[in-house]
């Protein structure tokens, strides 16, 4: 390379490109801060929580009860997307309502189509209802399901903005003998959870035909006060009067109070809908008030409407769930009429309520045996010795990871299992397993390969659910 002449000139831009040099790092130095990562919040979104393990018992026993009251009424499955299209929801659920106007989460997705995270089920339920041609099957076609819903609400004890939902609907019934019975289902549940202190508020709301004559009747009244109403029952007597009858701002309740009520303006075939289905309450002994503010908060409903509210002692009530009937919804979504009613309980609720009452959880199954082991030939047998053990229905406990005799037996006493199952280096060769009665500390040594027949027999049990220690002393998770 040819050596440059330090002349005055080039001396100069030796210095410019000095200048440039250091300038350009520093521009670099900028971006490279500003391509940094954020730093990762590490918390959920507001009005979102985590369910923790030692949390999950109570799900386990809202899971149980409410899988078994589909079960025993003749309830199938369903699980619909949480993601939907936005105009699912906007037809449904009513365009002027709150959870329309205000609560949804909307978004585009990659492909542009405007997507909604559901924020209740029964809509999509009703989709995947046409979708698949359900309307030919063995009526009435009852569905149930369990899962996350989302409204973006001011989140406080008991609302939040991802929810749990049971979703009960059964389509294709218009007797009231159904309602009557979905209002049972309702109520056993959150009785069968340990929440006994309940009140069913029941309402019915007519259908369209005497719905118009109401509802003029109520703007008229509703328009006569206007000046006592909140602002945004101002804004609901334009869009959905009917809304401002449960509105929760006291001045409100006090004009709702004197309103016209819907059920003094039922037409003969919604009246004797609501009449029977009182009469079915009855036959059933299951108290029940009638609430004529009641009107629900998606405009899908039509007939009877129903809550099932808890209270407490400083007499703070809270909505444990509710339904009625939509028998115009598969229509207005372009399916062929079928009559149709449901009801969602909020889980997050029902177990808020069941610690206040002190409910009993789901209480899972303990194991009763452990298998400790020492030594590495040992510990690779003991390895398929559990998974004998598991699938013949014994339930294992074992703490593979540690090495020491002493911490594994520490283990099983905290456990409280009846008999360790001990494989050391000697019994590996042999063939043998040293089974400890931990009640009297008794041990024998037994054949490895007559070992289940022996546990089975010491055991007498049939339990078939198998718990891993996870290490920590919060407990085991569930594998089954
Ligand atoms: P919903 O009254 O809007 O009805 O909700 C049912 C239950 O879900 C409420 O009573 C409450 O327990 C719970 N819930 C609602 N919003 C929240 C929230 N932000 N945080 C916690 N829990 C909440 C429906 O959703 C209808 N789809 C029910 C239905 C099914 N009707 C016919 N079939």
């Amino acid at each position: 390379m040819a050596k440059v002449k330090k002349t005055k000139k080039n001396k100069k831009v030796v210095k410019k490109n000095k200048l440039v040099h250091s300038e350009k790092t520093r521009k670099e130095k900028n971006k490279e801060i500003k391509a940094a990562p954020e730093p990762v919040v590490l918390q959920t979104l507001r009005g979102m929580k985590d369910i923790l393990p030692e949390e999950q018992s109570f799900w386990d026993q809202v899971r149980k009860v409410s899988e078994r009251l589909a079960r025993d009424y003749g309830f199938s499955r369903i699980d619909t997307p949480i993601v939907e299209f936005s105009n699912l929801f906007v037809r449904s659920v009513g365009e002027g309502t709150d959870i329309v106007e205000k609560e949804m989460y909307n978004f585009i997705t990659r492909g542009g189509d405007k997507a909604t995270l559901r924020p209740e089920m029964t809509a999509g339920i009703a989709r995947a209802y046409i979708q698949h041609g359900m309307q030919v099957l063995h009526k009435p076609v009852k569905l149930f399901s369990i899962g996350q819903a989302y409204r973006y609400d001011r989140p406080q004890e008991g609302r939040y903005r991802e929810f749990h939902q049971i979703n009960y609907d059964a389509f294709g019934e218009l007797d009231p003998i159904l309602d009557a019975q979905m209002i049972q289902v309702a109520s056993r549940i959150v009785q069968n959870l340990g929440i006994k202190s309940i009140q069913v508020q029941v309402n019915s709301i007519g259908c369209p035909a005497c719905r118009k004559e109401y509802r003029e009747l109520l703007v008229n009244y509703l328009e006569s006060k206007k000046q006592k109403l909140c602002q945004d029952c101002k804004r609901r007597l334009e869009t959905n009067p009917m809304r401002v009858l449960d509105c929760k701002e006291d001045k409100c309740y006090q004009v709702a109070v004197n309103a016209p009520q819907s059920v003094d303006h039922l037409c003969e075939e919604c009246r004797v809908h609501f009449k029977t289905l009182l009469e079915y309450l009855d036959e059933l002994d299951l108290p029940y008030v009638i609430n004529p503010q009641l009107v629900r908060g998606l405009d899908y409903y039509t007939k009877t409407v129903f809550e099932i509210w808890s209270g407490d002692e400083e007499g703070r009530k809270t909505a444990l769930g509710g339904g009625g009937r939509y028998d115009n919804l598969i229509k207005t979504l372009g399916g062929e009429a079928t009559p149709a009613i449901g009801f969602g309980l909020g889980v997050e609720r029902l177990i808020i309520e069941m610690k206040r009452v002190q409910a009993k959880p789901y209480k899972a199954p303990r194991p009763r045996v452990f298998l400790a082991q020492l030594g590495d030939l040992a510990k690779k047998k003991s390895l398929k010795m559990f998974s004998e053990l598991e699938k013949n229905g014994i339930l294992v406990a074992e703490s593979f990871g540690r090495g020491s005799l002493k911490s594994q037996l520490r283990v099983a006493d905290w456990l409280g299992v009846e008999i360790t199952l001990i494989l050391g280096q000697k019994e590996a060769l042999d063939g043998t397993v040293i089974v400890k009665n931990m009640a009297t500390g008794v041990q024998e040594i037994v054949s490895a390969e007559k070992l289940i027949d022996i546990i089975k027999r010491k055991l007498k049990a049939d339990s078939v659910i198998i718990y891993h220690n996870n290490g920590n002393q919060n407990g085991f998770s569930h594998v089954v």
